[in-house]
C-alpha cells in the first residue's frame, strides 16, 4: 500500500518551512487508501459537520451536500468532477501537496483547483501544519461551486501570475489577501457571523473560537489593510476580516491591483493582532492567551 505522498525537497517560503512536492497532476489513488484512512475521513467529516452548524455560512453547508460528501467513504475525485464541472466550470485535480506558487496560480487562473490526495493520520485530527485531503476537499471545494466565488479564486489565480511578474512584495499582498479571505474568512449574514474560510471550516477547534472568542479581532473587510496585515500560521489567527458578501469580495478586488503594490511597497506591514485608527471594529480582542510568535 503506497499512501505516503512524494515529497521532493523542503523550501522557505513564506508560509514557513514547508516541504514542496513534485508538481505534477496525480491521478486520485482511490482503491489504495486504507480502512484507516476512509475512518480519518469519516471522522472528521461527521465531527466538523456537526461543528459547522449554525458556524459556516450556508453556502458552504449546501454545496457540500449537492456534492453528496459523507462520512461513508473518501470522495472520488471522478464523482465531485461530474458535479463540479456542470456547476461552475471548474475542476479539481490530485496533488501531491503545496505547489510552488507559479503552479498553483497557473491552476487556479484555468479554473483547476489543486486538492492534496492523501490524507492525515490518525492523531493530525486535531492538527497538522500542511494541507492534506481534508482540508482542500471539505474546506475548499464546497465554494467553488458558488459562481461568484469561483469566479473569485479564479482573478485570484490571475492576478497571481500577474503579481508574480511584479516581484517579491506584490506576491507578499496577495498572499496575504488569500490568507484574510480564501483561508480565514468570515462573512456577515442575516444569521450573524458565519465562517466561509477553508482553513478554518477544516479545523474544529478555529471553527468555535474564530466566532466565540473574545480574544480574537474581528474588523470589516479592507483590502488595503489585509494586503499589509501579517499573519499566524502556527497558531490560531489573531484578526479575522469580515465581508457582507461574496460579491463585496468580487467588486473590491476587480481594479488594477499594480498601483496598490506599488504605493504599499512604501509602507509598513501591520503585525497580526494589531488595531488600526482606520478600521471598522467588529470586535475589539482582548488577546487572551495570545502567545507571541512572530508573524508571518
Ligand atoms: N485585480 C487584481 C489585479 O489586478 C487581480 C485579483 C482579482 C486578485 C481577484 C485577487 C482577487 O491584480
Ligand atoms: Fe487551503
Amino acid at each position: 500500500m503506497n499512501t505516503q505522498p512524494r515529497r521532493v525537497e523542503h523550501q522557505q517560503t513564506d508560509r514557513g518551512y514547508i516541504p514542496v512536492y513534485t508538481t505534477g497532476v496525480v491521478e486520485q489513488p482511490w482503491a489504495e487508501y486504507t480502512r484507516t484512512d476512509h475512518e480519518v475521513w469519516a471522522q472528521l467529516f461527521r465531527r466538523q459537520r456537526e461543528t459547522l452548524k449554525n458556524r459556516a455560512t450556508r453556502e458552504f453547508l449546501e454545496n457540500q451536500e449537492r456534492f453528496g460528501m459523507s462520512a461513508d467513504a473518501i470522495p472520488k475525485f471522478d464523482d465531485l468532477n461530474a458535479v463540479l464541472k456542470k456547476g461552475t466550470g471548474w475542476e479539481i485535480v490530485g496533488v501531491e501537496g503545496l505547489l510552488p506558487d507559479q503552479v498553483f496560480f497557473d491552476h487556479l487562473a484555468n479554473r483547476r483547483f489543486p486538492v492534496t490526495w492523501w490524507i492525515r493520520k490518525p492523531e493530525q485530527l486535531d492538527y497538522i501544519s500542511e494541507p492534506d485531503l481534508f482540508h482542500d476537499l471539505f474546506g475548499h471545494v464546497p465554494l467553488l461551486l458558488n459562481p461568484v466565488f469561483a469566479d473569485y479564486i479564479q482573478a485570484y489565480g490571475k492576478g497571481g501570475v500577474k503579481a508574480h511578474g511584479i516581484g517579491a512584495d506584490a506576491l507578499m499582498n496577495l498572499t496575504r489577501l488569500y490568507w484574510y479571505t480564501v483561508e480565514f474568512g468570515l462573512i456577515n449574514t442575516p444569521q450573524g457571523l458565519r465562517i466561509y474560510g477553508s482553513g478554518i471550516v477544516s479545523s474544529k477547534g478555529e471553527s468555535i473560537y474564530c466566532l466565540e472568542s473574545d480574544a480574537p479581532n474581528r474588523i470589516g473587510f479592507d483590502l488595503e489593510r489585509i494586503m499589509r496585515t501579517r499573519y499566524k500560521i502556527d497558531t490560531y489567527q489573531q484578526t479575522y476580516f469580515v465581508i457582507d458578501s461574496f460579491e463585496q469580495l468580487m467588486e473590491a478586488t476587480e481594479p488594477d491591483f499594480r498601483p496598490i503594490y506599488e504605493r504599499l511597497a512604501k509602507l509598513d506591514s501591520f503585525p497580526a493582532g494589531e488595531i488600526q485608527p482606520s478600521d471598522r471594529v467588529i470586535h475589539r480582542g482582548t488577546r487572551e492567551g495570545w502567545i507571541e510568535t512572530p508573524d508571518t
